[in-house]
C-alpha cells in the first residue's frame, strides 16, 4: 500500500471503482473488526449516533442481515425497508423514495435492487452515501470483498492463485464482482458453464472462458459454483436442472481436478444437488460459512470507512 494512501470513497457502488490499495485497506480494517464478533458483548461505540437505512427491493438473507448486524455492532441505529413494506407498492418511484428517505437525514443507504445501475442513479439524485448491496446482474461489491477476505485468510495471498467460477455467469453480480476483484488483486479467473450462461465479452472483465468444467477446475486453488439465477432469466437457457447437475454440477469427482488443498466457496443461497452436491457443500474443503462470518466484518469495515468520509 502506498505510504500516503487514504480511503476517499463516499459510496461503494462496485469493486470496479476500488483500487488495489482500497481493497487491501478494506480487508485490513475488516480483519481488525472481526474480533468484535467473538466477544461476549459484541458492541463498540464507533458509529454511535449514525443512522443506517437498508432499502432492499429484492430478497436477501445474508447481505441484509449482516449489514444490519455490522451496523448494530458498531452502535449505529438501523432501519429497514423492503419492497412489500414500502410505498413503492403504491407506485412511488425509486428516486422519490430515496429523496424522502434523505429528508429524514440518514447517514447511509444500503440498497439492493433488481435494476443494474440503480444505486449509481441514486447517487446522482441524493447526497447521502450509498452502498450497493447487489444491483441486477451488475455488481455485489461487499460479496466480492468478503470472498477476497476469505481466500486471503485461508491462503495468505490472492496473487498467483487460480479461481474457477462455475455456473450462471451471465446473470451473476457475484461473478462479475469476483472476476474484477480477484483479477485486480493478481489472481487468474476462469469461468465455465453452459454456453448460454456465459456472457459475451466476459474476457474484457479479466476472465478466461473454458466450456469444459473439468478443464476450468484443473489445478484451481478456489472452486466457486454459482446458483442458476432463474429469477433473471426470461428465456429457456437450460434443458433442466437435472441435466445441468450432470454436466456442470460440482461433486467429489469433478473436484479431483482441482488442487488437493482447493477451497470450495459459494455466495449462497445454495441449490443443493444442482450446482454442488451436499457432501461437497458440507465437506472439509468448504469455507462457505467462513464467507458468511467474514461478511459481517467486511460490512463493518465498509460502514466505518464510508461514514468516516461522508
Ligand atoms: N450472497 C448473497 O447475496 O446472499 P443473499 O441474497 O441472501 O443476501
Amino acid at each position: 500500500m502506498r505510504p500516503d494512501y487514504r480511503f476517499t470513497h463516499k459510496h461503494i457502488l462496485g469493486i470496479d471503482h476500488l483500487s488495489c490499495d482500497d481493497i487491501e485497506h478494506i480487508l485490513q480494517v475488516a480483519e481488525s473488526f472481526k474480533e468484535i464478533s467473538s466477544r461476549s458483548i459484541k458492541k463498540v461505540p464507533t458509529l454511535r449516533g449514525k443512522t443506517v437505512v437498508s432499502l432492499f427491493f429484492e430478497p436477501s438473507t445474508r447481505t441484509r442481515l449482516s449489514f444490519e448486524i455490522a451496523a448494530k455492532r458498531l452502535s449505529a441505529d438501523t432501519f429497514a425497508i423492503t419492497t412489500a413494506s414500502s410505498s413503492a407498492t403504491k407506485g412511488e418511484s425509486l428516486i422519490d423514495t430515496a429523496k424522502n428517505l434523505e429528508a429524514m437525514n440518514p447517514d447511509i443507504i444500503i440498497m439492493r435492487n433488481a435494476i443494474s445501475g440503480s444505486p449509481h442513479l441514486l447517487t446522482r439524485h441524493i447526497k447521502t452515501s450509498v452502498i450497493n448491496a447487489g444491483d441486477g446482474t451488475h455488481e455485489h461489491p461487499s460479496q466480492g470483498l468478503l470472498d477476497l477476505m476469505t481466500v486471503k485468510e485461508h491462503k495468505q495471498r490472492i496473487k498467483g492463485l487460480k479461481l474457477a467460477i462455475i455456473g450462471d455467469i451471465a446473470h451473476s453480480r457475484v461473478a462479475h464482482s469476483n472476476i474484477i476483484g480477484f483479477s485486480k488483486m493478481g489472481a487468474s479467473v476462469t469461468v465455465s458453464g453452459p454456453a448460454t450462461l456465459i456472457p459475451r465479452n466476459v474476457e474484457r472483465l479479466g476472465a478466461t472462458v473454458c466450456l469444459s468444467v473439468r478443464e476450468a477446475i484443473r489445478d484451481a486453488d478456489v472452486v466457486m459454483p454459482l446458483r442458476i439465477q432463474m429469477e433473471r432469466q426470461n428465456d429457456a437457457l437450460l434443458p433442466s436442472f437435472k441435466e445441468y447437475a450432470a454436466f456442470f454440477g460440482i461433486n467429489r469427482q469433478t473436484l479431483e481436478a482441482a488442487r488437493p488443498d482447493a477451497l470450495v466457496m459459494h455466495p449462497g443461497p445454495i441449490n443443493r444437488g444442482v450446482e454442488l452436491t451436499p457432501d461437497v457443500a458440507d465437506g472439509s474443503r468448504s469455507v462457505i460459512l467462513d464467507q458468511v462470518a467474514n461478511g459481517v466484518a467486511i460490512r463493518m469495515a465498509l460502514l466505518y470507512l464510508v461514514l468516516g468520509n461522508a
